[in-house]
């Protein structure tokens, strides 16, 4: 492994807004943060947005730094990849932003029952292969059902037309309130939105960064799970 991983994971250690439960604290002795993500990691009251394979965390953060009245929550197995919007948070001083690492299969081990106000799933693997491994299947939708409150919303960003076009068929399957689509975000939606949702979809993760530079579309939908 390499010293600048090893580096990053000893870090980590140090964060106290990062979470790295075992595997036995998730299975038997349970999280305690679970339905107490406000109280124990952030000492205060307010919305929970979660961003499930958050990479650095360029969502987490950028949205943090947005919305300073909201509290976020970044998800990633990968340790050296959300050391990076853990360092990120901790050099800006932002108190509105945590990382867990943990797999996203463990969502409700992690959180408890409508925890959470939003979900954000950026760039996510689009999973070609497997559609029941794809964080828009149903599986991971009846998940998003339980820890979400009522009226919650889920964030889709891809620049995969695989995942958007069956996330738009696994919505209109079970019957799901769609607020805001786009096959096109930066050739139609940033030009019929707010100033501040434009803001918030001009958020440039690593990867989309990637995508735009090789000349990819981005697409984007906002729904609900009832
Ligand atoms: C293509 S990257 C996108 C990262 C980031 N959202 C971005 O846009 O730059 C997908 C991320 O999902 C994470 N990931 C994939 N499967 C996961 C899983 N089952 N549990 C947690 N994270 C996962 C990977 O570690 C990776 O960081």
């Amino acid at each position: 492994m390499g010293k600048n991983k090893l580096a990053r994971f000893a870090e980590n250690l140090t964060f106290e807004h990062v979470l790295q439960p075992t595997f036995d604290q998730l299975v038997n002795e349970g999280l305690a943060q679970r339905g107490r993500w406000n109280e124990l990691l952030f000492r205060r009251e307010a919305p929970l947005v979660l961003e499930l394979g958050c990479g650095g965390g360029e969502y987490t953060v950028g949205l943090a730094r947005m919305n300073p009245a909201r509290n976020y929550l970044g998800v990633d197995i990968k340790g050296a990849r959300l050391w990076r919007g853990a360092r990120m948070a901790k050099e800006e001083g932002l108190t509105n932003v945590g990382f867990l690492r943990t797999h996203v299969d463990h969502l409700l081990k992690c959180f408890g029952p409508q925890e959470v106000d939003e979900i954000w799933l950026t760039f996510s693997d689009p999973q070609l292969g497997k559609p029941r491994k794809r964080l828009t299947s149903p599986l991971f939708l009846v998940r998003y059902k339980e820890v979400l409150k009522p009226g919650g919303v889920v964030h889709l960003k891809t620049d995969s037309p695989e995942l958007f076009e069956y996330t738009l068929e696994m919505i209109a399957e079970h019957k799901l309130p769609t607020f805001e689509q786009s096959a096109n975000v930066y050739a139609d939606l940033v030009k019929r939105v707010s100033p501040e949702e434009q803001a918030v979809l001009n958020i440039r993760t690593y990867y989309e960064s990637m995508w735009l530079e090789e000349g990819r579309t981005i697409h984007y939908v906002r729904f609900g799970v009832l």
